[in-house]
């Protein structure tokens, strides 16, 4: 059974509500719902993150996050366990918020999910509502329901539609709630959880609400591809992506959202999920196509910018030094799973380049982290881009834009920037002396 249309939801009352995880999804969607006045407690068996909330602290960079962090745990309606058995003791709702990683075949491994889900099931009181908000298979609310094995506990799936940066933002305000069961009651009991939201709800089967997060993030990923392939079509038929997402982009069916061109996307979520569906599609005999030309034309936007970067050094990266500018997936987040600006800086070592970077959420104290293994890490930006021969802006962070490049100039080997996310003025920077290449830019 289906319905498009917004659900005659009444105020929510106050209801106990137990979050497993505190990760990216699990702690903004804890937070966010002890905000609507639900008693909430989080379980967060990793010993430093559970320190850090215990003091109010948010174990991760997200705007908004530590205050309403600090907010309910002062109201006395939000509580951080380490066990997860404990947190669902009189929980009504129980949300699932563990990591879901790609499996080496490419599909989600769920290991993380069963065993939580196994933790808590003889713990859980009756009629509670498990609900699924990590992104998973299709059919995992099926499996959750044979872990579980208690005929009186619903199980459901809540995809999450939050973005990483704009978390608590996206949390208060959705664009809309999937919830997806057989059991139309305990689904609409969950869709009430946000009743004081205006987002039309969306109240379907849990097989379609789980399809339904990944051909959000396949979609999307796709319109970045086309908008990145594009970009590359005006570089070489000398026309500007700029104007291009200008005059394409007021066309509502079209519209602006996620059509910045940039080094290619990242992330925990685009990258694996778009995996994850093609895996999907393959298990039942469908090749989807489309969605592995937006996977193979991500490789090949994250290898032009590499190309870029070769030809602004001069032909060769063997030797060169190169100033990175940005090394999260994206600006507002310290995520660096799955950065085009972590993929691109370690393909510039491989062919022989030192990478000085900088990016104002990574500290000198994270420079031994696996990921960064390899490259100098540096506090402060103007240090960074010292004696490069070019430099790389690779993650939007607006403060990049307010960086004073005529001091920047004095320090550098050889003036040429590439701005691999379209941030930066060209002609200022050119009258500075610069070579400039952007994206898709003339
Ligand atoms: C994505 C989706 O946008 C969320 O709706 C979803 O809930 C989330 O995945 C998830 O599955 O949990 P997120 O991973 O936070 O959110 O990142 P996005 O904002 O989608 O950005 C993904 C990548 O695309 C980044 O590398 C970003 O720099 C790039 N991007 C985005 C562009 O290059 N251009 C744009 O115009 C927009």
């Amino acid at each position: 059974m289906s319905s498009t249309d917004p659900a005659p939801v009444p105020k929510a009352g106050i209801r106990r509500v137990a979050v497993i995880g505190a990760g990216y999804v699990g702690l903004p969607t804890a937070v966010v719902l002890s905000h609507r006045g639900h008693v909430v407690t989080i379980a967060e068996h990793d010993e430093t993150k559970f320190d850090m909330l215990c003091r109010g602290r948010s174990p991760i960079v997200e705007q908004g996050l530590e205050k309403m962090l600090e907010d309910g745990i002062s109201s006395g309606r939000l509580r951080i366990v380490r066990d997860a058995a404990e947190a669902v003791a009189d929980a009504e709702f129980v949300f699932l918020c563990v990591e879901t990683p790609q499996s080496e075949s490419g599909s989600a491994d769920l290991s993380h999910l069963a065993a939580a889900a196994d933790s808590v099931s003889g713990h859980l009181a009756r009629g509670a509502i498990i609900v699924n908000k990590s992104t998973v298979p299709l059919g995992t609310v099926g499996l959750v329901e044979r872990v579980i094995g208690r005929s009186d506990v619903a199980v459901v799936s809540n995809p999450e539609f939050l973005r990483e940066g704009s978390a608590v933002a996206d949390s208060l305000n959705p664009e809309r709630i999937v919830v997806g069961s057989s059991d139309r009651a305990a689904a609409v009991r969950v869709a009430d959880l946000f009743g004081d939201s205006d987002a039309p709800v969306v109240i379907t089967d849990a097989r379609t609400s789980e399809l339904i997060k990944y051909a959000s993030n396949a979609f999307l990923a796709t319109k970045l591809t086309f908008i990145n392939t594009m970009a590359s079509l005006c570089e070489r038929v000398g026309a500007d992506s700029v104007d291009l997402v200008h005059g394409i982009g007021y066309d509502k069916r079209i519209g602006f959202e996620f059509l910045r061109p940039g080094p290619g996307w990242g992330g925990s979520c685009l990258p694996k999920d778009t995996s994850a569906l093609v895996s999907i599609a393959k298990s039942a005999g469908f090749d989807i196509e489309i969605v592995r030309a937006a996977i193979a034309g991500n490789e090949e936007q994250m290898n032009r910018v590499v190309e870029k970067i070769r030809v602004a050094a001069g032909g060769t990266l063997d030797g060169m030094t190169i100033g990175v500018l940005g090394l999260s997936f994206k600006a507002k987040t310290d995520d660096r799973r799955n950065s085009p600006a972590i993929w691109i800086s370690l393909r510039l070592v491989e062919h022989g380049a030192t990478v000085r970077a900088f990016d104002p959420t990574v500290s000198l104290g994270d420079a031994s982290a696996t990921d960064l293994s390899h490259l100098e890490i540096f506090g402060d930006p103007y240090e960074a881009m010292r004696s490069t021969h070019v430099i790389a802006l690779l993650t939007e962070w607006p403060e990049f834009e307010q960086l004073d490049f005529a001091r920047v100039r004095e320090g550098v080997a050889n003036a040429a920037i590439v701005d691999a996310r379209n941030l930066l003025e060209p002609v200022s920077l050119r009258h500075l002396g610069f070579t400039y290449t952007g994206i898709g830019r003339q």
